[in-house]
């Protein structure tokens, strides 16, 4: 009998969350039926959505999340043994599945594709959900084109430090916003951005009318909150804005921010929202392209480990806290060569 370690969500998150939020319980897997598959947690992900969605989630119930598994029973001819696994199984240590995708889940389960040699934690990043949702949200929405002057907040992050080289490679001018002069430093010394504002110290305004003095032509917004209005305010006539996540937002009940409807009225910007589950037809477009991209020396990638299935939580605040650079992650320690 295969015993899982299931963190439940316990109470329900005020601000940033706490530790006794979570829970972790044991729970006693049932024997496998045909078309199951039995998998064990290798890497697991720590993401904003999961403190945007909670306060519609139900207390009492598994905490979601993706992680990267190992198979290590199968009686589904698709998911063989000893393969590496995509699954949306929340925080858990084992998991029991027929592989179908439930009605509650946007993210499909797979074995993963071959990424040659690199590692299969990429499949919660670059080459995963953050990655398409950097991929996607940026070539689909805002369409730039070369010689354009693209923003993007949260830069040093998972999707942000990809949209921004993303968008050097389609030959425009990058600005990143994030919250520290060393992330941005990296970003500009090894990630080719252009320009960076730490939002935390700048004036953001005046270092935007200083950096960009043609204007904004796409900005691919992770934040919201006044970050994100006071570059819209700044944007070119017929500009595109891809609204990705509002992180900003997530912990707090309310945020002031200057109204943007006069410029996206009068400088008749485009403003749309997606959820990268938009392109689940696409799916492997997208990591096929970013692989490609990472092969020929393009497209670079960094993670953020945090060892341990029992440090979860932390790995989860310090990510929404901005320890992070890159894809933040956990490993799970028994299985650390
Ligand atoms: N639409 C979709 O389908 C989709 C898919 C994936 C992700 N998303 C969204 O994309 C955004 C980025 O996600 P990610 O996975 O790449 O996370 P991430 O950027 O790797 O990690 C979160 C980062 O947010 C920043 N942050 C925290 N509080 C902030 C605040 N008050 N204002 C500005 N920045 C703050 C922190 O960096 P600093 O040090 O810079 O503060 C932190 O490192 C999130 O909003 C997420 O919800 C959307």
């Amino acid at each position: 009998m295969v015993k899982a370690q299931v963190y439940i969500y316990d109470k329900p998150f005020d601000g940033l969350p706490k530790e006794g939020d979570l829970k972790i319980v044991e729970e006693e897997l049932k024997p496998l039926k045909d078309g199951e598959f039995l998998s064990e947690a290798v890497y697991l992900s720590v993401d904003p959505y999961m403190r945007g969605y909670a306060p519609f989630m139900k207390t009492g119930t598994p905490f979601i999340g993706g992680q990267i598994a190992i198979i290590r029973e199968s009686k589904n001819s698709k998911f063989p043994v000893g393969k590496y696994c995509f699954g949306q199984f929340g925080w858990r240590s084992h998991t029991v599945s027929d592989g179908e995708v439930q009605p509650n889940e946007q993210l499909f389960q797979y074995v993963l594709p071959d990424f040659k040699g690199l590692s299969p934690s990429l499949g919660l990043g670059v080459l995963g959900m953050p990655g398409n949702t950097a991929y996607f949200g940026l070539l689909e929405i805002c369409q730039p084109k070369a010689g354009e002057t693209v923003v993007v907040s949260g830069a040093a992050g998972a999707v942000g430090s990809h949209v921004g080289q993303i968008a050097k490679l389609k030959g425009c001018k990058v600005i990143g916003i994030a919250g520290s002069d060393e992330k941005n430093k990296w970003l500009i010394d090894d990630l080719n951005f252009d320009h960076c504002i730490n939002y935390k110290t700048d004036n953001i305004k005046h270092k935007l009318a200083e950096l960009a003095p043609n204007g904004i032509d796409c900005y691919f917004d992770n934040v919201g909150g006044e970050v994100s209005s006071t570059i819209i305010n700044q944007m070119n006539r017929f500009g595109r804005i891809s609204v990705c996540g509002a992180i900003a937002a997530y912990n707090e009940k309310q945020v002031k921010a200057n109204v943007v409807q006069p410029s996206v009225a009068f400088k008749q910007l485009k403003m749309e929202g997606f959820i990268v589950n938009r392109w689940n037809d696409r799916w492997f477009e997208g990591i096929n392209k970013n692989l490609e991209w990472i092969q020929n020396g393009k497209l670079k990638y960094r993670e953020t480990i945090t060892y341990g299935f029992e440090n979860m939580f932390h790995a989860f605040t310090d990510m929404l806290k901005g320890v992070n650079y890159g894809k933040a992650i956990v490993r799970v320690k028994s299985l650390v060569k």
